[in-house]
């Protein structure tokens, strides 16, 4: 946990760049609203309102400010915004990564190369042992992803979110940063 005020890097990938959340990309937001897990699973919001996805880009730069995390606009490499990654801090020199990609943007390989670069950045970070995803059994695609950057699956959690009122069983998955790797104690 931190509560210093972070800078937020520019993060180039293979095929996406990431990098801060701007009220031009208002657009990508919206679309989100409208998806049937990402209002569930994540703060966009589940109205389709332009002011309602303008408070939601403003919040991702609170995270910075409060310190709780990073929060990149995933953007294509004409820098147009298809989605969101996110690496929040927990106790425990831990942090968890999310991410979703707006539906007409799927399956162009962005959550894997926006995963795969947020994690190469990641796992150098001094403050960090471990980065974790957490991810539902029936969601191929996330399993997907996870595996491509190099996640390992380390357990099955049992009702470990509520999602629309519903208690839902996770796949934790982990990666280790360097500095965990290195250290002594893991030796
Ligand atoms: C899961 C999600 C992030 C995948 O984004 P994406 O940009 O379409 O994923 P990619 O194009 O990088 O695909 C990576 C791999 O997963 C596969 N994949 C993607 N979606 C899939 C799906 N629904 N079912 C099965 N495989 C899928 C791709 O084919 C690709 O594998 P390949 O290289 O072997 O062909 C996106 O569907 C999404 O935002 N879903 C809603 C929010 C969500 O689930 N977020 C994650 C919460 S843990």
């Amino acid at each position: 946990m931190n509560d210093t005020p972070l800078a937020l890097p520019t993060l180039m990938g293979e095929r996406t760049r990431l990098r801060e959340w701007r009220p031009e990309d208002v657009a990508v937001v919206q679309e989100a609203s409208g998806d049937s897990l990402i209002p569930l699973v994540t703060t966009v919001p589940r109205t389709r309102g332009e002011a309602e996805a303008l408070s939601f880009i403003g919040r991702q730069h609170d995270r910075l400010k409060s310190g709780a995390g990073y929060a990149f606009a995933i953007a294509d490499l004409e820098d147009r915004a298809v989605g969101h990654i996110g690496l929040f801090f927990a106790a425990g020199a831990r942090a968890s990564v999310g991410y979703w990609i707006a539906s007409s943007h799927r399956r162009r390989g962005y959550a894997r190369d926006a995963l795969v670069t947020v994690t190469a950045w990641a796992i150098r970070l001094q403050q960090l042992d471990r980065v974790e995803l957490y991810i539902e059994p029936g969601n191929h695609g996330s399993l997907r992803v996870a595996a491509q950057a190099g996640y390992k699956r380390e357990a099955l959690l049992r009702a470990w979110m509520r999602i629309d009122g519903r208690p839902r069983d996770m796949y934790m998955y982990s990666k280790l940063t360097e500095r965990a790797l290195t250290s002594s104690d893991r030796s």
